[in-house]
């Protein structure tokens, strides 16, 4: 138990904060006494997997407890599946390549991802025309209330875009322990929708693609503009991408005809990145906080001196002008601490 404690190191914005208490724990054991510890000091908590998702705004008068549970096992269903469970401080990329290598497919498309397995459930984490809740099995929680181990399976997360009972009802209530996914061996779906894999798969000359070929055509495309947060504090995407109704869409389609929009439900997803890019944040910084060059929607610390703050004001500014100009309010994707 460190009293004092410096987060910089700890969120991929590489801003400064200090916990009052921090803490890292390897096994169940350890997190229970860290939980019991709270409880006898009344200590709020704060869980830290990657620190890829979180923006802290101020000292954390709490115990951050840091999940760096680790191991990977398999366990064969069939020919053709296999259960693969991580758990929870296991690096996401990581996992993948190690998944990639013994030709386990269904997380190709999630490569590159900055942060740890364990949090990838909570927000349902996706790119290039998967989620996690494609391939994902069950995970095994901690139950804060009365310190038992429970399994949530598929259903039971609720997952949505961004979105799980992690973030709604659950939120604060469950530590995730580990995951697992449902991967095939062979017969893999290779899922090139998503129109930038084709295109790069083009560049890479490659027409028959394998799993390994969509992870490297990923990690192009993401490499090619998003910056790596261990170069460029950043924490991907910082707001959601809006779903408006479809009336809406076509109002603002008679002012801006280049709007695009993707059908979901009875509702139109919009790109945030290109709302933000028309009302001219696209590249602009103030003080130590700008948007990113290349892809509007990720917010960096151009100068790796923000505060925290100054980040958080920096979305809200975004937020007003997108308001002001369209009309749609967009939220935060980022959890603000
Ligand atoms: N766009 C702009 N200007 C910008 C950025 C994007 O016009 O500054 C346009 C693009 O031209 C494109 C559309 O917006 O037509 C969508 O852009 P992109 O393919 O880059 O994806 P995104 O919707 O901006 C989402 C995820 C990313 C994920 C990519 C790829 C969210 C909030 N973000 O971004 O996830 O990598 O799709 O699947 O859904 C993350 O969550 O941290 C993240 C990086």
């Amino acid at each position: 138990m460190q009293e004092n404690f410096s987060l910089q190191p700890y969120n991929t914005f590489g801003v400064e904060a200090k916990a009052r208490y921090f803490t890292e724990v390897s096994t169940i054991d350890e997190l229970k006494e860290a939980l019991i510890f709270s409880k006898t000091q009344s200590l709020q908590l704060l869980f830290l997997g990657g620190g890829s998702n979180i923006l802290l705004t101020k000292d954390f008068d709490g115990l951050a407890i840091r999940i760096n549970l680790k191991g990977i096992t398999e366990e064969n269903i069939n020919e053709n599946q296999v259960l693969v469970t991580a758990k929870a401080g296991e690096n996401w990329h990581e996992f993948v390549m190690y998944c990639l290598q013994k030709n386990f497919g269904g997380l190709e498309n999630l490569s590159l991802i900055p942060g740890n397995v364990g949090t990838s459930p909570m927000q349902n984490i996706g790119a290039y025309g998967t989620e996690i809740k494609d391939v994902f099995a069950s995970c095994k929680v901690l139950d804060l209330e009365n310190l038992e181990v429970t399994t949530f399976n598929l259903e039971q997360c609720r997952f949505g875009y961004r979105d799980s009972i992690f973030k709604q009802e659950g939120k604060g209530r469950y530590v995730i322990l580990e995951v697992t996914f449902t991967l095939t061996r062979k017969d893999h779906s290779i899922k090139t929708e998503y129109g930038a894999i084709k295109s790069e798969l083009e560049n890479l000359s490659i027409e028959n693609p394998t799993i390994q070929d969509i992870s490297k055509a990923v990690i192009n495309i993401r490499q090619s503009k998003l910056p790596d947060p261990k170069e460029i504090g950043n924490a991907g995407s910082f707001f959601k991408n809006p779903t408006i109704p479809l009336a809406q869409f076509e109002d603002l389609k008679q002012q801006f005809e280049n709007i695009q929009g993707y059908p979901n439900g009875d509702r139109v997803k919009v790109p945030a990145g290109w709302l933000i890019e028309q009302c001219g944040w696209k590249g602009k910084q103030i003080g130590n906080v700008a948007s990113h060059k290349l892809q509007s929607l990720v917010i960096i610390n151009a100068t790796g001196n923000a505060t925290g703050k100054e980040i958080f004001d920096f979305s809200t500014e975004i937020i007003n002008s997108v308001k002001e100009k369209f009309g749609i309010e967009l939220e935060r994707e980022v959890n603000i601490i």
